[in-house]
């Protein structure tokens, strides 16, 4: 997949070499050892991770990639404690943790806002949960809905809004609870292109702005190279860990960047990594004709 035109994905210029060495001089916020995950199905064990182990530095954003059923989810649900792994020890800030916390949050790709609460008491469910008073809830939530642009939206329902504007107070929620490290499963997945590109530019304003980690489950190539300090690549079949990959292209970003060959490189190394080769699609797929071969469209 290298092309003579192309700088390798490893090549960094000086300036983001030296943001590299500054990132991995952080503290670690999120630790993952030795990961696995057995699913007992009648059809026997599937193995759904498999000996997976990375870090994640403070204020860095690491995306994780790989094909549908390498286990994304599963490893994200397993960090924000949604579900116990087989083995293996996850550590945020040094801590072991077991089960879910207000350390960790989590935005999923489905809209998951109570549809009877307005934006505003959506973002207060967290705080109020964890005891505080209302005028301070209100108070904060307020903070959290002004972040993501939604203020002129604060009384209304979710189904009074687009899909983006939703997956903004679902973020905005998650923040209220004040989390360590944010994790995000497709998050922009069921949104239309556009509106995801410009979901794309939000999460890096909020990124910048709040003290958080960031964990982002995608399989968009561009979005995760966008987006991403490192990216994670995953393996189906058991999910394990393919590759960890440090994204070559400066900060900040801009969608300028796309065509730029560090970004091209970089999409091109994980695209073979995630599609080998696209020969056994042909293999696979019957061939039935039912009009005479066309030069013109092939
Ligand atoms: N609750 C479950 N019971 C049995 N198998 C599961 C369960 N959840 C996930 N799996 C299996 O684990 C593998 C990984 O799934 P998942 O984490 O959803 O992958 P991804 O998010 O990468 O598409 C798949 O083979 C899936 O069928
Ligand atoms: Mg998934």
């Amino acid at each position: 997949m290298s092309s003579p035109l192309l700088p390798d994905y490893r090549t960094q210029s000086p300036e983001v070499a030296a943001r590299f060495e500054r990132l991995r001089a952080r503290e670690v916020a999120l630790s993952v050892r030795g990961l696995t995950k057995n699913f007992e199905t009648p059809r026997g064990i599937i193995t759904a991770l498999n000996d997976v182990s990375f870090e994640v530095h403070k204020r860095e954003l690491l995306s994780v990639i790989g094909p549908s059923g390498c286990g994304k989810s599963t490893l994200v649900r397993i960090l924000a404690g949604l579900e116990t792994a087989t083995s293996g020890e996850v550590r945020v800030y040094d801590q072991p943790v077991s089960g879910a916390g207000p350390d960790r949050g989590m935005v999923f790709q489905s809209y998951t806002l109570f549809p009877w609460l307005t934006v505003k008491q959506n973002v207060m469910f967290g705080p109020k949960i964890a005891g505080r008073s209302n005028y301070h809830a209100e108070s904060e939530a307020r903070q959290w809905i002004e972040l993501v642009g939604l203020t002129k939206f604060e009384n209304s329902y979710p189904h009074q809004l687009s899909g983006g504007m939703k997956q903004r107070v679902a973020i905005a929620r998650a923040l209220a609870n004040q989390p360590r490290v944010l994790f995000m499963d497709e998050p922009f997945g069921a949104l239309d292109a556009q509106t995801r590109c410009q979901m794309q530019s939000y999460l890096l304003e909020i990124w910048k702005n709040v003290d958080i980690t960031i964990v982002f489950i995608t399989h968009d190539l561009d979005e995760a190279v966008y987006l991403s300090d490192r990216i994670l690549v995953l393996d189906a079949n058991p999910g394990r860990v393919r590759e960890l990959i440090e994204v070559p292209v400066p900060r900040p970003r801009s969608f300028q960047q796309f065509v730029e060959p560090e970004f091209i490189s970089t999409r091109h190394h994980i695209d073979s990594l995630i599609h080998p080769t696209q020969s056994h699609v042909r293999e696979e797929f019957p061939v039935l004709k039912f009009t005479k071969d066309d030069p013109d469209v092939v």
